[in-house]
């Protein structure tokens, strides 16, 4: 028998949430598109989240009973900025005392900025298609800069700007609710910015501590519907580009391309961009396949059950193969790589422990080939509110009811915890009950 794969000593093991998602009590261009019937899922309930807010010093203890030391968790913009200028101080003096109570727990926050919502004037008054969104960005990333004066964190200024561009200004399907290629594009130009912005920002306060700066990047890996097709074939080279790497390409070269045709496009520069993330962030969860149709946008996608695994419960492909695809790209740009998440909708709760396995020995075979992953982020440390999918699926590794909001550990916590303090990549224990595909 061969000895199992094992990670290295510093390899970092954390878990992940969004501000919105969990914490409750916020109010921002979510809670309005709630408000208005935008979800795919009926119950709306605004801006509730799990009681994170809260229960956040009750919450610590279950990250560290994970033995994970990295928490990635995002600043809520509305809370802290709710009128445009008017800063909460109250909710600023809150965050810092989070962020410390992890420090004091041995856990490294990862601090994201921007996690897809906003505070409600945003959208009106700065839009990101307007050069006056850097101004507002500017000074809350400033603002950031200074909560976290000292504090030894890492950032992730922006999640998925992929993601929220394609939801925010080509579906329509998340606020703003745009469709509109051209704002599209220079909406796109800004959030590289923003990046620069807040990253320069972000190193003042860093007061000698090292303070790793990168993006969290959405990334899917790409196949043709019909493999034979060249039009199905072109898609899928354009998807990688354009959604996969155009952002981190922005951040490595100081230049922004965009090709996704019927969609968007453009090109711009970016002043300050070279080199300047300090890792690179990929969230990972499927595949997708592509298939060109004759009417716009002229992309169909689709998540297909190919290898007869069954579907994760939110509909999407199992596939842990994509995983080490998309980590050996990331070796072009010759920096450390972070996941910053993985993860999948397990209603069950029995089937995350093989999902975990099946992730960490795509992660570590990558690593055997000379990708440099040094931090996995789970995605998520509990069950939370799913964006257009409300309160169907659970992320989560403990269980959240949502009536109570009581926390139960599922199968994965102590597996979690057996590979991020033993180090070494043993296979889950079979599942007692047969999770139902
Ligand atoms: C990612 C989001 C995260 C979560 C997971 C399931 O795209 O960044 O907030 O919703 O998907």
């Amino acid at each position: 028998m061969s000895t199992p794969p094992s990670f290295p000593p510093d390899f970092v093991f954390g878990v992940a949430t969004s501000a919105y998602q969990v914490e409750g009590g916020i109010e921002n261009d979510w809670s309005d598109w709630e408000r208005a019937g935008k979800l795919h899922d009926a119950q709306a309930r605004c801006g509730k989240g799990t009681g994170h807010w809260e229960r956040f010093f009750d919450d610590v203890p279950l990250i560290q009973r994970l033995g994970a030391t990295a928490y990635r968790l995002s600043i809520e913009w509305a809370r802290v900025e709710p009128e445009r200028s008017r800063w909460d101080d109250e909710a600023w003096a809150g965050y810092r005392r989070r962020l410390e109570a992890l420090t004091r727990a041995g856990i490294r926050p990862v601090v994201t900025l921007h996690h897809f919502t906003h505070p409600r004037w945003f959208h009106a008054q700065t839009p990101w298609h307007e050069p006056s969104s850097l101004d507002s960005w500017t000074r809350y990333a400033n603002r950031c800069a200074d909560l976290l004066d000292g504090l030894d964190v890492a950032v992730t200024t922006i999640n998925e700007p992929n993601v929220f561009l394609l939801g925010g200004y080509l579906s329509g399907l998340m606020p703003p609710g745009l469709s509109d290629g051209k704002k599209a594009f220079a909406a796109a130009a800004n959030l590289v910015r923003a990046h620069v912005a807040a990253r320069a920002a972000l190193l003042e306060t860093a007061r000698g501590t090292q303070r790793p700066i990168g993006v969290a990047q959405h990334m899917t890996l790409f196949a043709p519907s019909r493999r034979w097709h060249p039009l199905d074939q072109a898609l899928t080279r354009l998807g990688e580009a354009g959604f996969n790497h155009a952002f981190l390409e922005a951040l490595h070269t100081g230049t922004l391309r965009l090709q996704l045709p019927g969609l968007t496009a453009g090109k711009a520069t970016i002043d300050g961009g070279t080199r300047s993330m300090d890792f690179v962030g990929i969230n990972y969860y499927t595949r997708a396949h592509l298939r060109f149709i004759t009417r716009p946008p002229f992309i169909h996608f689709e998540f297909v059950d190919k290898l007869h695994r069954g579907l994760t419960d939110i509909g999407w492909e199992y596939y842990p193969e994509g995983f080490g695809v998309l980590l050996r790209q990331l070796k072009r740009y010759g920096l450390p790589v972070w996941v910053t998440e993985n993860g999948m909708d397990d209603r069950s709760g029995l089937r995350r422990p093989r999902y975990l396995y099946d992730h960490w020995k795509e992660l570590l075979a990558a690593r055997a080939d000379g990708v440099n992953v040094t931090t996995y982020l789970h995605w998520s440390l509990m069950d939370n509110f799913e964006w257009l999918e409300a309160w169907g699926p659970r992320f989560g590794l403990y269980r959240v009811d949502f009536e109570t909001l009581e926390r139960t550990p599922t199968p994965a916590c102590d597996y979690f915890r057996e590979v991020a303090s033993s180090r070494v990549l043993t296979p889950p224990p079979e599942p007692r009950e047969k999770a139902q595909p």
